[in-house]
């Protein structure tokens, strides 16, 4: 078992290439900055994402590495994603997922359909005098914004502060910059105080929204406010950061490799497979983390209970002992599951709306703009170490 540093301009630079080669050297990796072990290989992702000694982790664990008085000031932030559905104890975990599992059935997204149709269109419409567009800013960001906070119950009107905020909020996963943190917890504190009133106004009158279903469950003693509004700002950012970059990163991909663009301009019926090679090849969740319950063996070496260990998704779903030719973009791949929504216990509960949103957003974009083209030299990637990556911009003509 060998030490590597993500932090590294070559880590930064090449995640995927920096992954595959700690995969190739050393299956079970320590990473001592993050005091944390990590697995790259797609059947040990597989076993450890089926493995019930294996908890959802608290990835608030950034804060540990803080001194006392700054982890102090953030205690805020870290109760606050305590309480978010994947990072609490397994009861309170299935507490969640039955209450709001019925806004996420097939069903459920297959009614939403139409108001995604709607919000792509009305996006597009505002640039097509333009003759270009950022995708990021004018599509991929705001179209996910206004899915959840429709979802969630909140105003559109209000949606470009739910975007700022739920940015703000990223660095909570990042490398435990003091200066973002405090940041993110500003605008963490600020969303909480804007949730409060809606909630109040569900709770005199309920509508058919998920803060309502919040509201009637904490009238039962089901949940607390602090619960739901804790929850409410983790559907946010779950629900549209991730599904942005997957709009972004997909269609990058889509101009990378012209032959896959053209054969789906071709067949748009191709879709839903060219989304699932999004996902395995860029999902947006890079990398998530478990702790051990008890003490684990892993190729040889006990890994001692309470163990926080990085289970990365973007390496196993690019293993070459799964998938061939691992590298490249290819909509017609066999269907080997890959793992960018999780597996087992904690699989992501917005997958269905993520591809959803995705297929409809890019299948309306390629069929309204025939001439679409990049409007850049190299794609505008900005890393989010440790690992992965995403789009702070994505100019585009038609
Ligand atoms: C492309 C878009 C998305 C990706 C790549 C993604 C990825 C993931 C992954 C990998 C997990 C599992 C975490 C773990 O096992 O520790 C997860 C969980 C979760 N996701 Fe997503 N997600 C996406 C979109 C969404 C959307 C649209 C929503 C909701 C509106 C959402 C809500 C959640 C929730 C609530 C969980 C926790 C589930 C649980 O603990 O039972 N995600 N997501």
């Amino acid at each position: 078992m060998r030490d590597y540093d993500l932090f590294t301009p070559e880590a930064i630079a090449d995640p995927t290439g920096y992954l595959r080669r700690i995969s190739e050297q050393s299956p079970l990796a320590r990473l001592p900055q993050l005091d944390a072990y990590l697995l790259t290989r797609y059947s040990d992702v597989k076993d450890a994402l089926r493995d019930r000694r294996m908890d959802s982790a608290n990835m608030a664990r950034v804060l540990n590495h803080l001194t006392p008085a700054e982890q102090q000031e953030l205690a805020p932030v870290r109760r606050a994603v305590e309480m978010w559905m994947g990072h609490t104890v397994p009861a309170d975990h299935v507490r969640f997922q039955q209450l709001l599992k019925r806004y996420f059935t097939p069903a459920m997204v297959d009614r939403l359909r139409p108001r995604v149709r709607e919000f792509t269109h009305e996006l597009l419409d505002a640039v097509a005098s333009k003759g270009g567009m950022d995708v990021v800013a004018d599509l991929a960001y705001p179209l996910p914004a206004n899915v959840i906070a429709e979802l969630l119950g909140m105003p559109v009107s209000d949606r470009e502060q739910l975007q700022a905020w739920s940015r703000d909020i990223l660095p909570v996963f990042g490398n435990g910059d003091v200066q973002q943190l405090r940041h993110a917890q500003r605008s963490m504190l600020e969303m909480h105080d804007y949730l409060r009133i809606i909630a109040a106004d569900r709770r005199r009158t309920p509508r058919e929204d998920v803060l309502s279903t919040f509201m009637a469950a904490e009238a039962e003693g089901i949940v607390t406010e602090d619960e739901a509004v804790a929850n409410c700002v983790l559907l946010l950012f779950a629900g549209h950061e991730t599904t942005a970059n997957l709009i972004a990163n997909g269609l990058v991909l889509l101009f990378s490799n012209p032959g896959e663009l053209a054969r789906l301009r071709e067949s748009p019926d191709l879709m839903p497979l060219a989304v699932e090679e999004m996902l395995r090849c860029d999902g947006p969740a890079g990398v998530i983390g478990r702790v051990t319950t008890e003490a684990v063996s892993l190729h040889g070496r006990t890994v001692p209970a309470g163990s926080h260990i990085y289970l990365a998704l973007m390496a196993a779903n690019r293993d070459p002992e799964v998938f061939e030719d691992p590298d490249v973009f290819d909509i017609s791949r066999s269907r080997t599951r890959h793992f960018a929504f999780g597996m087992g216990t904690y699989y992501c509960l917005g997958a269905a709306l993520a591809r959803m949103e995705t297929d409809e957003c890019l299948r309306i974009l390629l069929g309204r703009c025939p001439d679409l083209r990049p409007a850049y030299d190299t794609p505008d990637w900005q890393p989010t170490p440790p690992f992965g990556h995403r789009l702070g911009s994505l100019p585009v003509t038609f």
